[in-house]
């Protein structure tokens, strides 16, 4: 997991694939588009805008991917994120290869994070997560989610 502000984006030690993806993301402005799947470039850089009430950690179960990272970038309100480490991820359901996710029950140990507009947070391949949770009482918020494909990172 990286954790990061757009105002210093510049100074962020971001992998340059990365650094591209979350720029090339931005120029497309997500904040003025309505929610749904966008293409950055080819199939494998894309983005999924969204805005959703946040809720209850209790509520909602967490994520892992196996073939994208998630560059999760907020844009307005706020959420907290539980995230672990490779390997945290407890009582896992099935793989679903096709959509690239897994939902987990449980991580162990379990990590917070608390999002602002303008902060992103970056989840490598088996890192589980569970956004959108909410910070005292739940709140709608927009998001953008900019999913890289890790064949990306070997090019
Ligand atoms: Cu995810």
């Amino acid at each position: 997991m990286i954790v990061g502000e757009l105002n210093t984006l510049s100074s962020s030690g971001l992998p340059a694939v990365l650094n591209n993806a979350l720029t090339l993301a931005l120029t497309a402005r997500p904040q003025d588009k309505t929610p749904g799947r966008y293409d950055l470039e080819g199939e494998h850089l894309f983005m999924n805008v969204m805005t959703f009430e946040t809720q209850h950690p209790a509520q909602k179960k967490a994520e892992m991917h196996e073939q994208y990272i998630d560059i999760q970038l907020l844009l307005s309100g706020e959420e907290r994120i539980q995230f672990g480490v490779v390997g945290s991820a407890r009582q896992c359901e099935e793989q679903h290869t096709e959509e690239d996710y897994q939902l987990c029950n449980d991580i162990e140990p379990l990590q917070t994070l608390l999002m602002k507009p303008g902060m992103y947070a970056i989840f490598m391949p088996g890192e589980p997560h569970k956004p959108g949770c909410s910070v005292t009482q739940g709140e709608e918020i927009k998001k953008v989610v900019v999913k890289v494909h890790i064949s990306l990172m070997t090019a």
